[in-house]
């Protein structure tokens, strides 16, 4: 996707999906989020270079995908929970004054089949603290029962002596995206954190409509974007005839759909309704894609290979690291600290696993 496409397409979106103007009161009305095109770009980069499983590119933010818009990023923790075959980072990015949290979609050999089980999953646990509010407790115990939620605290809690009070941003794609927004409910309501935002690109559904509406006043500076025909956005299902029973996703959705005009297609950015629920939106088409699901604003948002969790690490980075007794993995470092030169040739590390 070219620059130009993209500039002639927020004018698009201005044009379409209700004019500027209206645009701007509605959001005063419902105080909805305001949809920012930029920093979506430069998210949807941290949600696609979570994936890659060298770390040691990772940690030192030299991977190819590690370039671009998040150029300077400064990772301060790694973890890599092999049992779950879970992977997260934190960072801070001087350039947004943020801490930036990124977590990594599933890693399954066959995406399908992932898919599909998305079919069956039950809203089997009840949230914490919040009557009625249900979960599916599989997104739920991936976020809040593995090594990921104490290394993301750890690493929020460093990164904040060291820098001070910056603002946090999490961010994720696919199962990704329903850890990212666990994360930042868990921050907001046990860790006091303040303004967490939260940008997540084709996440599913994650709880009911009384969970979507806890979520929705606690952390309502969030942006779920879809795409076209996605399908994950549209999974597990929402059945419009029982609005309280079934999951609900929580507001705001931010639909990205081609509109041919000819022998021309544009992309609309279209920012729905503060329901999450919108029919106009995700909503008014089929979600039959997986395609769609897996490359968003040109991004590609899957592993390099679909593979069996696996890492890959050079012993220069490895002594970075810390390891349970499950084999699961944290590299960690103090803020504005360099990593020492990596031996880039030799002794490759590798650390296989069937998880
Ligand atoms: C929107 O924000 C204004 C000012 O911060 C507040 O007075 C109002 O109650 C809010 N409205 C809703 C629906 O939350
Ligand atoms: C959108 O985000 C970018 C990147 O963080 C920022 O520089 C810009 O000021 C934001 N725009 C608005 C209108 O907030
Ligand atoms: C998470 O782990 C805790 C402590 O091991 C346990 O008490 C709790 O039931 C677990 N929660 C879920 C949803 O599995």
């Amino acid at each position: 996707m070219g620059h130009k496409t993209w500039l002639i397409l927020a004018f698009f979106t201005c044009l379409i999906s209700s004019s500027c103007g209206r645009e701007l009161q509605v959001k005063h009305k419902d105080n909805l989020t305001v949809y920012n095109h930029t920093l979506a770009t430069i998210l949807v980069e941290y949600a696609s270079a979570v994936y890659i499983s060298d770390l040691t590119e990772l940690f030192t933010w030299t991977c190819a995908r590690c370039d671009g818009l998040t150029k300077g990023f400064e990772v301060i923790e790694l973890i890599v929970d092999i049992q779950n075959c879970l992977q997260a980072f934190v960072g801070v990015a001087k350039d947004l004054n943020a801490i930036v949290i990124a977590f990594r979609g599933t890693q399954e050999h066959s995406i399908q089949n992932w898919v599909e089980d998305l079919f069956w999953k039950q809203l089997d646990l009840n949230y914490p603290g919040m009557p009625d509010a249900m979960v599916h407790h599989g997104f739920y115990t991936a976020y809040h029962n593995t090594t990921i939620q104490p290394g993301i605290l750890y690493a929020v809690k460093k990164a904040k002596e060291f820098y001070g009070d910056l603002d946090i941003i999490v961010t994720g794609h696919s199962m990704g995206g329903a850890m990212a927004s666990f994360c930042a409910l868990d921050l907001t309501v046990n860790h006091e954190a303040k303004n967490v935002q939260v940008m997540t690109f084709g996440q599913p559904r994650i709880g009911n409509a009384a969970f979507a509406s806890y979520y929705g006043n606690l952390v309502p500076n969030t942006i779920r974007v879809t795409k076209d025909h996605d399908i994950v956005p549209h999974l597990p299902p929402y059945y419009s005839y029982f609005p309280q029973k079934t999951y609900h996703h929580f507001p705001r959705e931010v639909w990205l759909y081609n509109l041919g005009l000819g022998s021309l297609v544009y992309i609309v950015e279209k920012a729905c309704d503060g329901s999450g629920e919108d029919p106009t939106c995700s909503r008014s088409v089929t979600g039959n894609s997986i395609f769609d699901h897996l490359n968003y604003y040109g991004v590609d948002l899957k592993c390099e290979q679909w593979r069996s969790c696996r890492i890959v690490m050079d012993p220069g980075v490895a002594k970075y690291g810390k390891t349970d007794l499950k084999g699961n993995f944290i590299l960690s470092r103090d803020p504005a600290k360099h990593v020492l030169k990596m031996n880039t040739r030799s002794n490759e590390g590798e650390v296989t696993s069937n998880a």
